[in-house]
């Protein structure tokens, strides 16, 4: 008999027909050229996870402009101009030889762009005038301290004070979306996904303890998800009604890990309600575990009560490590697909190991894995499945550096 068997049924999703229901979630990789142009590493590293049997890929996320404070971070690809079309083809073409189809994020960084990617004196943008507290990037152990070579301080991420947007800028905005949008069409994406989750700008619109403002742009779970409908509205009049579009959501940030919504799940309700008119075809839930609500007050996850309260398809990530994790997904209504992360950026096979039944030795995740110094993604998951095939001096064999 088939293991999960829902996890391998079929869906529907717009026009697409997915063969299961594992999609790639969106990874950074910080692989591009300096000037956004996707290079042959990632079209290889986008190929190899198509051959692995995932249902449709999510790209990492994208800039689709140059232009007030997008750019998020260094070596983000971007889906700018012709050159960035041209490098996102290669990619596109190459799943697409997979039979996987592929969408491509587009996000605005807003108060936490990396400063190195601002035009001298430009501030960054965000709902309101407010500064992000930053983060630490190292917190793991002196083990890593000593592994990394880090001497001192653990090294800090900053960020300057953030302005607050105008009226114009925000429709601005919306149209600079739409039109990477209609971009990443040229180059054969299937739809786009519009990221408005883990702190980024559209996320700061969302998030009630980053969003001051009073007119209609703030002030109600209503106005704060205002930003992001006009968004796939002005995307969805970009690219027609046949390619997908879906709206990335969490209630945490990459300068607010472990926050929460002040109303909790009563918040989620009333976005999902307002979300049940918006111009997409599912909604997208990013977390580190998916059960997880953090509201005292009731024992629903998150994706469930977006799914209950909007009547979309919802896309469920977080922590979706093993094969009964993904049929939980489905079986208990909390979702119709299952966006996958660490798991398939360690191992591209992933789909294939769960469905002949396989353990999959799950490896927490730890930051060193994922980010190098400074502040820069580019760094593999480590692809061994099981953490006793390692040497046991694994961690010993760079020289410490004072020694
Ligand atoms: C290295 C790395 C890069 C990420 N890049 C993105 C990104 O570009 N866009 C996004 O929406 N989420 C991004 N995320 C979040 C993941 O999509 C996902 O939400 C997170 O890894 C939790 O899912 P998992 O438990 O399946 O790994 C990133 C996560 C990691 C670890």
């Amino acid at each position: 008999m088939q293991a999960f068997p829902n996890t391998f049924s079929s869906y529907r999703l717009g026009n697409l027909t997915l063969k299961n229901r594992i999609v790639m979630a969106p990874l950074t990789r910080q692989s591009a050229e300096d000037d956004g142009t996707p290079t042959d590493e990632m079209t290889a590293y986008y190929a190899r996870r198509a051959r692995g049997g995932v249902a449709m890929i999510i790209s990492e996320g994208t800039y689709e402009e140059d232009a007030l404070g997008c750019i998020a971070y260094l070596n983000q690809p971007g889906i700018a101009n012709e050159k960035h079309i041209a490098g996102w083809r290669r990619t596109v073409d190459a799943v697409h030889a997979c039979d996987v189809p592929i969408i491509l994020q587009l996000m605005h960084g807003g108060r936490v762009s990396d400063p190195r990617c601002l035009f001298a004196g430009e501030a960054p943008v965000s709902a309101s005038d407010t500064q992000s507290p930053g983060w630490v990037l190292y917190t793991d152990s002196d083990q890593e301290k000593y592994d990394r070579q880090v001497v001192g301080h653990w090294p800090k991420v900053t960020f300057p004070p953030a302005r607050a947007l105008s009226r114009e800028e925000i429709f601005r905005i919306a149209d600079g979306f739409a039109e990477g949008a209609a971009r990443g069409m040229q180059a054969g994406f299937d739809g786009v996904e519009i990221h408005a989750a883990n702190g980024y700008l559209l996320y700061q619109f969302v998030d009630p303890k980053q969003n001051l403002r009073s007119d209609e742009f703030g002030g109600s779970p209503e106005n704060n998800i205002r930003f992001a409908k006009l968004v796939c509205e002005r995307v969805r009049e970009a690219i027609g009604p046949g390619k997908l579009i879906t709206l990335r959501l969490s209630q945490d940030g990459v300068d607010d890990f472990g926050g929460a919504w002040p109303d909790g799940v009563r918040y989620a309700e009333a976005l999902g309600r307002a979300l049940a008119d918006a111009q997409v075809d599912a909604l997208h839930w990013s977390s580190f575990d998916w059960t997880d609500n953090r509201d005292p007050n009731s024992a629903d996850p998150m994706p469930t009560v977006l799914r209950r309260a909007s009547g979309k398809p919802v896309i469920v990530n977080g922590g979706i490590a093993e094969g009964p994790h993904a049929e939980q997904v489905i079986t208990s209504g909390a979702g119709d697909l299952c966006a996958v992360g660490r798991p398939l950026f360690a191992h591209p096979d992933w789909p294939y190991i769960i469905r002949a039944g396989e353990p999959y030795n799950w490896i927490p995740f730890d930051r060193k894995y994922v980010i190098k110094p400074p502040y820069d993604y580019s760094c593999g998951y480590p692809l061994d499945l099981k953490r006793s095939v390692w040497p046991a001096d694994l961690n010993l064999r760079r020289r410490h550096p004072e020694g």
